[in-house]
C-alpha cells in the first residue's frame, strides 16, 4: 500500500452545518438557556418526525430510561428483562430504582433480543421487558408486543440508537409505553448529551413531565407566559432535574431540518458497504429484512472466520482483536458493536454470572466488530475502509 494514501477514519464524527452551529446563538442572546421555546420546538419537530404522540426532551437516554420506569411505577423488588448484549444503561437505570436484572440472550443475525430467552426469563415478579433496538435495527416488536401484553408487563424501547429506524412502516420509540432516544455524539443526531422520551399516553405524558422538572406541575416557561408568573406552581410528585438546556435543544432542533436526507445518507453507505462486503464468507453484515427500515447508528458486523461456539470464542477474540489493531494502525477506528452486560464485573459479581450463561451475547461481545459509518462520511474515507477491509483475508 502507499503510505502516503493513508487516511484517517474515526468510528463516528460530528458534522454540523454552520447554521445548526450558529442555531445555539439563538438561546444564548435571548437570555433563555434553560429548558424553553427552543426545548418545545425539538419536541414538536420530533413528534412530527416519528410519529409519537408525546415528545418529552431529558438530559440523556440514560435518564429517559430511569424515568421512564419511575413513572410507570417500577421499584424495589421487580424485575426487568433486559438484553445482555446492551449498553450498560439499560440495566444501570433497573438497579438505580432498587429492581432486579434478568438478562435474555440475543440473536446473532440481528443483535436484538431473543423471544424465547426473554419468555424463559418472565417470573411473577417480572414488571418490565425493555427491547433494544440496537444500532438502528428494530426488534421484531409484534411477537414482543403480544408477549409483553399476555403477561401484564410494561415495555419501555431503549431507542437509544433508533434515529430513523422503522418497524412495518412505523417508527420505533412508538410500540411500546415509552420510547427512550440518545443524543450523545455517537449517535446520528447529537445535542452533546441528551436524551427524547416518546409515549403515545396522554397520562403518562404529563407524568413523564412533572418527573423531569422536580415535580412540578406546570414549567417554567407556561409560568412565565402565564398571567402570574411571580407565583410559584404546586409538586405533585418528588420530581428530579432532568431538564435539557435550549442550547442543547437549539442544536437538536435545527439538526431535524434535514432528518430524512440523514437517514437517507446512512442508508446509502450501508448499502455500498454491503456490496463490497457480500463475498466475504468471515463477515457478517448487519441484517436487512423485510419491514425493518435500519437507521444504521452504526455498522456492526459480525467476525467469523470459523464457526462461533465455546471451543472457538477466544481464538477468534484474539483474532478479532489482531485485525482491529491492523486497522487502528491503518488510520481505521473500529469498535467492538458493543459490551454484554453480564460480562462486565459489576454484574457478573452481583449475580453470579458466568460469560457462558448468555452463549451469544458472550459470542458478539467477543466476535463483533463495528466499521466507520456516519453522515459527512466521504466517499475516499468509505474507499479506504472497504479497500483496507478486502486487504485481509481469514
Ligand atoms: C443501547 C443504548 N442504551 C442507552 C444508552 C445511553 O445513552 P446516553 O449516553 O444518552 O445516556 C446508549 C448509549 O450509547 C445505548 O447505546
Amino acid at each position: 500500500m502507499n503510505v502516503d494514501a493513508k487516511l484517517n477514519v474515526p468510528i463516528a464524527r460530528t458534522a454540523l452545518l454552520e447554521q445548526e452551529v450558529l442555531s445555539v446563538l439563538e438561546p444564548l442572546r435571548s437570555g433563555w438557556l434553560v429548558q424553553g421555546p427552543k426545548v418545545r420546538e425539538f419536541e414538536e419537530k420530533w413528534s412530527v418526525f416519528t410519529g409519537a404522540k408525546h415528545s418529552i426532551a431529558v438530559t440523556s437516554c440514560t435518564t429517559a430510561l430511569h424515568l421512564s420506569l419511575a413513572a410507570l411505577g417500577f421499584g424495589p423488588g421487580d424485575e426487568a428483562i433486559v438484553p445482555a448484549f446492551t449498553w450498560v444503561a439499560t440495566a444501570n437505570v433497573v438497579e438505580h430504582l432498587g429492581g432486579k436484572v434478568v438478562f435474555c440472550d440475543i440473536d446473532l443475525e440481528t443483535f436484538n433480543l431473543n423471544l424465547e430467552s426473554l419468555r424463559g426469563c418472565i417470573t411473577p415478579k417480572t414488571k418490565a421487558v425493555l427491547p433494544v433496538h440496537l444500532f438502528g435495527l428494530s426488534v421484531d416488536m409484534a411477537p414482543l408486543l403480544a408477549l409483553a401484553k399476555e403477561h401484564g408487563l410494561w415495555v419501555v424501547e431503549d431507542a437509544a440508537c433508533g434515529f430513523g429506524s422503522t418497524y412495518q412502516g412505523q417508527h420505533v420509540g412508538t410500540f411500546g409505553d415509552t420510547g427512550c432516544f440518545s443524543f450523545h455524539p455517537r449517535k446520528a443526531i447529537t445535542t452533546g448529551e441528551g436524551g427524547m422520551i416518546t409515549t403515545q399516553s396522554d397520562a403518562l405524558a404529563d407524568k413523564l413531565r412533572r418527573l423531569r422538572d422536580h415535580g412540578a406541575a406546570m414549567t417554567d416557561l407556561q409560568r412565565h407566559m402565564g398571567a402570574r408568573p411571580y407565583l410559584l406552581a404546586d409538586h405533585p410528585d418528588a420530581g428530579y432535574n432532568q431538564r435539557m438546556t435550549d442550547l442543547q435543544a437549539a442544536l437538536g432542533a435545527a439538526q431535524m431540518n434535514r432528518a430524512e436526507a440523514i437517514v437517507a445518507e446512512r442508508r446509502r453507505l450501508a448499502v455500498i458497504y454491503d456490496q463490497a462486503f457480500a463475498q466475504l464468507p468471515w463477515l457478517t453484515t448487519p441484517a436487512r429484512l423485510e419491514g425493518f427500515g435500519h437507521g444504521y447508528q452504526s455498522y456492526p458486523c459480525l467476525f467469523h472466520p470459523e464457526p462461533l461456539n465455546a471451543g472457538s470464542v477466544e481464538r477468534v477474540n484474539e483474532q478479532r482483536n489482531e485485525w482491529m489493531d491492523r486497522l487502528q494502525r491503518a488510520g481505521i477506528s473500529t469498535r467492538p458493536a458493543t459490551h454484554a452486560v453480564h460480562m462486565l464485573s459489576f454484574y457478573r459479581e452481583k449475580y453470579g454470572l458466568n460469560p457462558q450463561d448468555l452463549p451469544n451475547a458472550r459470542l458478539a461481545n467477543d466476535c463483533s466488530i463495528s466499521l466507520p459509518l456516519f453522515h459527512g462520511m466521504s466517499e475516499a474515507e468509505q474507499q479506504y475502509v472497504i479497500d483496507q477491509v478486502l486487504a485481509v483475508s481469514f
